[in-house]
């Protein structure tokens, strides 16, 4: 009779541990950069947006044009201090202050996050003892204004914060080279309650790894016969695809400085459609990476090593194509859209 009571008492918790991770709800959004000299009016893009149910936006700056336009929609914004206003922010409390008065507290209504600087550690490192200070400071203004809970503050890293050496995911570390100033960024995402923020590209990864990883694998194709499985010896872990091991190599490295629990937002991820360089840059790798994508964060599963990692915050890169982005040939071809507004490939949006 005990055991009975017990067994039924494992299904109840099992059952609302179920309903309780089913109700964590995924969040997919949409990267809006404007490096692009033809790309739509702002009341196109917004009409565009809500059209095609994006309501989680990230925006590369605090253009004040750009926020008015998005103001009374119903979209939640990251916005971002450019890299270029961090040794201002980081100068002084009063810099910050006044800065936060002018770009955030006007729209704070539709900003959710402050991504202080962009890929900063690792592609600015000259900029990299300002970030901490830039966003403390961005941080305290926001704790005077009474919207240090409703807006977060964080900053946006590259995959190459991990050492070189991160493979399998259990291997996961950062790079001596950004640690301490890792560190002093993580504390202060912890005691804030931010997230840690990552750019998380399998299709870099696919290109760098020179043939090492299978294609499936990378697009997140899974069907029998197709998909491909890859075992992590470390942690007896098995990965279906690519975008959850690079996701479980970022928590094995918060983890193996003491903050294997915090939230993790991708702030960009994607796959081009174009260039002439890289051989599977094509609108059909494109639109399977990005619509297994979206099934996989609608289907609200976690990774192998975070199941609870149900309720992921993940920004498709990007709205449009932009023809002003610098870089290799398909850095132009991430969008979602051409210019014109007509998709580049079909794409099961996330529903209202
Ligand atoms: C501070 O903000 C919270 C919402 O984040 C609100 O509930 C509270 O009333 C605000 N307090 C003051 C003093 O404005």
């Amino acid at each position: 009779m005990m055991i009975l009571r017990l067994l039924q008492l494992l299904l109840f918790l099992t059952v609302a541990v179920l309903v309780l991770q089913a109700q964590a709800s995924a969040t997919l959004g949409v990267a809006y950069g404007r490096l692009g000299n033809n790309l739509p009016s702002l009341p196109q893009v917004v009409q565009l947006l809500q059209a095609n149910h994006w309501k989680n936006v990230m925006i590369y700056d605090t253009d004040p044009h750009v926020l008015e336009a998005f103001m009374g929609s119903s979209v939640r914004l990251i916005v971002q201090a450019t890299n270029g206003e961090l040794q201002n922010l980081a100068s002084s409390q009063a810099a910050a202050n006044q800065w936060v008065q002018a770009r955030i507290f006007p729209y704070a209504s539709i900003i959710q996050f402050i991504a202080v600087g962009n890929e900063v550690l690792t592609s600015e490192p000259a900029l990299a003892q300002s970030l901490y200070p830039a966003m403390l400071n961005i941080y305290n203004s926001l704790l005077t204004l009474n919207l240090s809970s409703a807006i977060k503050v964080s900053t946006t890293h590259a995959a190459n914060v991990l050492d070189a050496a991160s493979f399998p995911p259990s291997n996961g570390r950062f790079s001596s080279s950004v640690l301490q100033n890792m560190l002093s960024i993580l504390g202060l995402l912890s005691t804030t309650g931010a997230p840690f923020m990552a750019n998380v590209y399998p299709f870099l990864a696919y290109v760098g790894a020179n043939g090492d990883i299978k294609l499936p694998y990378a697009l997140l194709e899974t069907a029998p016969g197709v998909g491909v499985t890859v075992a992590d010896s470390g942690s007896g872990l098995v990965y279906t695809n690519l975008f959850d091991a690079q996701l479980d190599t970022l928590v094995s490295a918060l983890e193996k400085v003491g903050y294997g629990g915090m939230p993790l937002v991708v702030t960009e991820t994607g796959w081009p459609s174009g260039g002439s360089s890289v051989s599977v840059a094509t609108v059909a790798n494109a639109q399977t990476y990005v619509n297994n994508l979206v099934a996989r964060i609608s289907a609200g599963a976690g990774t192998p090593k975070r199941p609870s990692l149900a309720d992921l915050h993940v920004y498709i890169f990007a709205l449009f194509n932009e023809n002003e982005k610098v870089g290799a040939d398909y850095e132009r071809h991430f969008g979602l859209f051409y210019p014109d507004q007509t998709m580049v490939y079909q794409l099961h949006s996330p529903q209202a």
